[in-house]
């Protein structure tokens, strides 16, 4: 029986379910995330029925407020005494106009970057108290497609595209978390381990913004033949959440059949500390 503490975010559909799923039917204490309360407590009565496991339990935020970003990790907090596995994979895709939060932040770097920021970052003293903690982070392959990311607009003030904003969205995630390994190094903190992964392409619903308009539909049903399932895209986070050829293992990235490199074209160390810093002055007032 697993006996890792273990949060999931997005765990109320598509790849997040199936980690939570998979990993529920290990016998770990899973906490599922979610947004809305209807669909995550579904998701979990199913996971709950499904694998038999009691040590189960959901919560809910939007994480397009980081302000609820800040509150969710403080009932962790108030709940659970130590982390073993966080995976950050709440994730969205929006349309082809740029819009913002409440917070005035560009909302695709908001889900996808600013909150797993923030998050990982509040939850760290839950993560320094387990024996081997790891942070898995799901990235996506089009961080490779986004094209040369302009470092002085990082939420696209000009530019914007959906494609843009996502691939970039993924590809600064990707620098962010290898900049926890450098952070945590610094600070003399090493039981934790900072990965990312992706699932390939998979069925779920993270287009059901992105894919309105009619050629989108049309280029989903095409497709979508060629498409893992939710359960098969979760492979990668599931293995770098648990596997034990991983242990100890930090800064890389993992795909389907094993470790990835991620693109190299527009990183420096340099350019990784100019996300790292616009990063923490966003999430700066909720830390
Ligand atoms: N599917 C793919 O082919 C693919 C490829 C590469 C990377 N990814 C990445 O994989 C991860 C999971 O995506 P998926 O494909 O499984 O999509 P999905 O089916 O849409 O699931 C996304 C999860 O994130 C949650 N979420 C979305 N917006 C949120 C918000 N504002 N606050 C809190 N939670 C929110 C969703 O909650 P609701 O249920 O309420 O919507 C859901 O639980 C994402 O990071 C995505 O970028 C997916």
């Amino acid at each position: 029986m697993g006996n890792k503490i273990i949060l999931v975010t997005g765990a109320s559909d598509g790849i997040g379910k199936e980690t939570a799923k998979a990993l529920a039917k290990q016998g770990h204490t899973i906490i599922m995330h979610g947004r809305s309360l209807q669909k995550t407590k579904s998701a979990y009565e199913e996971i709950k029925a499904e694998s038999g496991n009691d040590k189960i339990t959901y919560l809910t935020a939007d994480f397009l407020s980081l302000a609820e970003v800040r509150q969710f990790a403080d009932k962790i907090k108030q709940k659970y005494d130590r982390l073993d596995v966080l995976v950050n994979n709440a994730g969205a895709q929006f349309t082809g106009k740029r819009e913002t939060t409440l917070e005035r932040h560009e909302k695709t770097m908001t889900i996808n970057l600013f909150a797993p920021h923030l998050l990982t970052m509040l939850l760290l003293p839950l993560l320094k108290k387990s024996s081997s903690a790891r942070v898995v982070t799901v990235a996506s392959t089009a961080h490779k497609m986004a094209g040369k990311p302009d470092l002085n607009d990082i939420e696209l003030n000009n530019n914007y595209s959906m494609g843009k904003a996502y691939g970039l969205s993924k590809l600064y995630v990707i620098w962010i978390m290898r900049h926890f390994v450098s952070e945590m190094k610094r600070a003399g903190v090493n039981n934790i381990t900072f990965n990312t992964v992706h699932p390939a392409s998979a069925t779920s619903s993270l287009g059901r913004e992105s894919t309105k308009s009619l050629s989108t539909k049309i280029i989903y049903f095409l497709w979508k033949p060629l498409m893992k399932t939710a359960a098969q895209g979760a492979a990668s986070s599931i293995y770098a959440a648990i596997s034990s050829e991983l242990e100890g293992v930090t800064g890389k990235y993992y795909g389907l059949k094993g470790e990835e490199k991620p693109s190299e074209k527009y990183y420096s160390p340099e350019n990784e500390q100019i996300v790292w810093n616009y990063s923490i002055n966003i999430i700066k007032p909720y830390l």
